[in-house]
């Protein structure tokens, strides 16, 4: 049993996922690359509930991007290996990007030709700074797209593995539905005088019918990559849908698709935020009548459920 046990490996640990800031001029020497590194969260849909790989013995599977463009190139490594061991990229290949390609220096030379031209798809919506150590020469820019915006279904094609990596039970989006709207978020860097966008999240919403005119947009996937988490981007990138579809006569509602603990705690907090600002908590006083609720909910463009947790929450902070 120990025996066989050496040839085990857990895929999400094996896998790494490299974005690769290839400035031109830095060569192939990963040294002077600027990498950063990290493990998908979810591998099950492609090696199984157990999230086991067979017949390797060190083994590295590397999915590097090109940090803006998300141009990206696949390779394996390992000690040693079985005639009968588990073939990973066969695997792998129907949640990985179709231009994936396996030659690293044409890769490289890719990743630093998309350092200086290229640039993020859509309409761009909004922008900010953060205050976080290392991002002192970031802006961080928003855009607005479909699958009809020019470069976007393709962008799309190669963004659409991390959903897979880091949302549990996401699938692949119908990208033949044109409805769908996606808001993706950049990084944009001046390095060296040079302007670099890196890729940092996205979500997709989905408009359903509310009758009898109006539409409910709900969101779909939700995602800022790991390496920019916690620095406050996801509750800007959700803020910013509060001013859309405020804005929007047809948006009635917006909701939410089995949001996970960590989105219902964003979706919370910010939710929280925002009605507070515009005074709804004012002079609050228990049991908020239904129609109370109703009201917020129709003004704000939320749910009724989620107005009435807003305000249970609102209530039990004022206990304190
Ligand atoms: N320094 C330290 N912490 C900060 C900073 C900062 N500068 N700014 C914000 N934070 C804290 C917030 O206060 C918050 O704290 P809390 O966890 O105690 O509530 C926490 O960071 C998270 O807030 P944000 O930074 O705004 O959120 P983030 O950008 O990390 O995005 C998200 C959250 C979307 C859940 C992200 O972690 C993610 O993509 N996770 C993986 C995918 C996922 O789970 N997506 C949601 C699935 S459900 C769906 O798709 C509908």
């Amino acid at each position: 049993m120990n025996a066989l046990k050496q040839w085990v490996t857990n895929s999400s640990e094996a896998i790494n996922i490299r974005l690769v800031k290839a400035a031109p001029g830095t060569g192939d020497d990963e040294d002077e690359q600027d990498i950063i590194e990290f493990n998908p969260v979810f591998t099950y849909p492609m090696f199984g509930e157990q999230e086991q790989i067979f017949g390797y013995k060190d083994l590295a599977v590397n999915l590097e991007f090109a940090s803006g463009s998300l141009a990206s190139c696949f390779s394996m490594g390992y000690k040693e290996k079985k005639p009968t061991a588990d073939k990973i990229y066969t695997t792998m290949k129907d949640f990985l990007p179709k231009d994936i390609i396996d030659n690293h220096d044409v890769f490289t030379q890719i990743a630093q030709r998309d350092y200086t031209e290229f640039k993020p798809m859509g309409t761009k919506v909004a922008e900010y700074r953060i205050n976080h150590e290392g991002a002192e020469n970031s802006v961080f820019e928003s855009y607005q797209a479909n699958f009809n915006t020019p470069r976007f279904l393709e962008y799309h094609r190669r963004l659409q593995c991390f959903a897979i990596f880091f949302i549990e039970g996401a699938s692949f989006i119908e990208d033949t539905d044109e409805k769908w709207e996606v808001r993706l978020l950049f990084e944009r860097l001046n390095e060296d005088g040079q302007e670099t966008y890196n890729f940092v999240g996205y979500c997709n919403m989905y408009p359903y019918f509310y009758y009898p005119d109006q539409i409910r947009m709900r969101i779909s996937q939700f995602l800022i990559l790991p390496p920019y988490q916690q620095q406050g981007h996801g509750s800007r990138l959700y803020q910013s849908l509060y001013a859309d579809f405020g804005s929007r006569k047809e948006v009635r509602e917006m909701t939410v698709e089995d949001p996970n603990e960590d989105f219902s705690d964003l979706r919370d907090k910010n939710d929280m935020k925002h009605l507070t600002a515009k005074g709804v908590f004012k002079n609050l006083q228990a049991p908020i009548k239904s129609d109370r609720i109703e009201e917020v909910a129709r003004t704000y463009k939320l749910t009724k459920r989620q107005v009435a947790r807003c305000f249970e929450l609102a209530l039990l902070g004022s206990l304190d």
